[in-house]
């Protein structure tokens, strides 16, 4: 399975991460922005992510938990970015954020939070990169995955197999090895994981989560 590491954390300093994912074999270095209105936090600014990218040695899986994605896309597109994901439920036009993505030359994902059906994306799959499943409310790292959401990872995996879209499924949230291997099972491709990476060996914990 494809592994995304994000350096989301209240304790230890994003750099400190950023340096230890550049030495594991995850495939990105997964970008959590908050802007403290989707979500009551609020993490990295533009400007931020900027300096933080200087770090970097992996492409960047940027992961918008904000209100106004559009204003972040075509800065983040001048850096090392391979995908751009923003939240199903904060904006209005869906179609002309995942073409603006597109027109930077990015890959385009959306995100869903764990209230949201699967059938409110099912119509924009086609032209979707990504699906990002959050298993936990989107704000924080070190929360506990909701096994509620196994079914979306089932019922998407199932048209984008029959559609043959190209579409990935991403999980976020709550991933360790035990719920790894639960979304693997329903068909995610990707997993995304904070607080279970962090804590202890990072190289060897990636390697476990990507035999998966
Ligand atoms: C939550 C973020 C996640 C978070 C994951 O809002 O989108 O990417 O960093 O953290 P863990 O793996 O600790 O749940
Ligand atoms: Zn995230």
């Amino acid at each position: 399975m494809k592994v995304s590491v994000s350096f989301l954390s209240e304790v230890l300093n994003p750099v400190d991460i950023i340096k230890k994912i550049n030495d594991t074999s995850a495939e990105y270095i997964h970008v959590d922005v908050m802007d403290g209105k989707f979500v009551n936090n609020k993490t990295y600014s533009i400007a931020e992510i900027e300096k933080l990218s200087n770090y970097m040695k992996k492409p960047m899986d940027v992961h918008l938990m904000v209100n106004n994605p559009k204003k972040y896309i075509e800065k983040l597109a001048l850096l090392n970015v391979e995908y751009i994901t923003f939240h199903y439920e904060s904006v209005k036009n869906i179609d002309e954020v995942i073409d603006l993505i597109h027109n930077c030359g990015l890959k385009a994902g959306i995100s869903i939070k764990p209230s949201t059906n699967a059938s409110e994306i099912i119509k924009y799959l086609d032209k979707l990169d990504l699906v990002l499943v959050m298993s936990v409310e989107p704000g924080k790292s070190g929360q506990s995955f909701m096994n509620s959401v196994l079914y979306k990872i089932e019922s998407l995996k199932k048209v984008i197999g029959e559609k043959g879209y190209k579409t990935i499924i991403s999980v976020d949230g709550g991933i360790n090895e035990e719920t790894a291997r639960l979304v693997k099972y329903k068909g995610a491709d990707m997993v995304v994981s904070a607080s279970f990476l962090h804590d202890g060996d990072m190289l060897s914990k990636v390697n476990l989560l990507k035999e998966i």
